[in-house]
């Protein structure tokens, strides 16, 4: 019930107006974002990979009002491109596609999406796409693949593991050669398309965590991403990559900022590609509530934050 809650928070244009010029809460953000410019990405990407850590750079926005609004978000990430590549960051760039435009039409979405691709495979930085609602995942399926043999660099989508339909989508991906995020999901989802108890979305992620080492997978190259922080679900992945004969390096661990960096470290300690999701800018609102949705203890850490403990 306080996951919805928080979800419903999240979509309140009102709120994320007060929240923006609230000093204190801008603060709080923090915790989980690097900060609101570029170069504060830059510096906290630096450290991570001086820790042997990769990347995932997000210049946080969804949901913009115009075109315009969406063509300068594709030419922000441009610069983004030529600003990591100068830098030397090890980052991939992950966006979110009503930031680049999905509210205006797949058509137009394919337009900002394509040039983004086009800038990036130039130098080799490889793209990601995140995954929205499940009212925007035919669409962003449609636009990922039909830019697959136009990025030379790689490009990953995102996929939900609380959705019906994520087994379907997995094996498609898998037979065009497509690189995959699984995630749990961090939406609201109707009963009639997504698994409602958790206990369900982790028993579908396992599910879907084996057909990523499967023999069709193997044999295809498949080169998964695991976003998820859940140890007892990072066990099941290294057993089940071991098993099936994966080197650490045939996948990937993906975690948020601000989350489980004992694990992270671990893990790329233990010799296991790891990224970081870097979300960075002054959005930060609706990020900052999915991060409450799905951890309402971090509502203490707020109050205590607001108490000045
Ligand atoms: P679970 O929710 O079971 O949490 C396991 C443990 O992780 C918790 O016990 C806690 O210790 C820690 N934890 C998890 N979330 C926390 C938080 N917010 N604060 C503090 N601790 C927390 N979703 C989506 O719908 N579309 C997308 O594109 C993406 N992209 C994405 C990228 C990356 C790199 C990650 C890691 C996650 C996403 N997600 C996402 C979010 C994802 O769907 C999911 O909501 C979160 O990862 C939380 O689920 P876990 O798998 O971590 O498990």
């Amino acid at each position: 019930m306080l996951r919805s809650f928080f979800n419903t928070l999240s979509r309140s244009t009102a709120l994320q107006r007060m929240a923006a010029g609230f000093g204190p809460a801008r603060r709080i953000a923090r915790r989980f974002t690097a900060g609101e410019t570029f170069d504060d990405a830059a510096a906290v990407v630096e450290e991570l990979n001086g820790r042997g850590i990769g990347a995932i750079l997000n210049h946080l926005g969804e949901a913009v009002d115009s075109r315009d609004d969406a063509l300068g978000a594709a030419a922000d990430y441009g610069a983004m491109v030529e600003r990591a590549d100068a830098a030397g960051l090890d980052a991939t760039l992950s966006v979110k596609p009503t930031h680049l435009g999905l509210g205006f039409g797949e058509n137009f979405f394919h337009e900002t999406m394509s040039a983004l691709v086009e800038t990036a495979s130039r130098t080799g930085r490889a793209i990601e796409v995140d995954m929205e609602d499940s009212s925007l995942t035919d669409a962003t399926l449609n636009v990922y693949l039909s830019l697959l043999d136009q990025s030379a660099a790689g490009l990953r989508i995102a996929l939900q593991t609380c959705l019906f339909r994520t087994e379907g989508d997995l094996s498609r991906l898998v037979e065009r050669g497509g690189r995959v995020r699984l995630v749990k999901g961090a939406y609201d989802e109707p009963a009639d398309r997504a698994w409602q108890k958790k206990d369900d979305v982790d028993r579908s992620y396992a599910r879907l965590v084996d057909a990523c080492f499967g023999d069709g997978a193997r044999a295809a190259g498949f080169n998964p991403a695991f976003g998820t922080h859940d140890h007892k679900m990072i066990d099941t992945i290294c057993e089940t990559a071991a098993a099936r004969g994966a080197r650490r390096d045939d996948f990937e661990f993906q975690m948020l900022l601000g989350v489980r960096r004992d694990l992270q470290q671990r893990l790329a300690d233990d010799g296991y590609r790891v990224r970081v999701y870097v979300p960075f800018g002054s959005h930060w609102y609706p990020y900052f509530m999915r991060r409450m949705a799905e951890r309402p203890a971090n509502a203490l850490f707020v109050a205590r934050a607001m108490l000045g403990e």
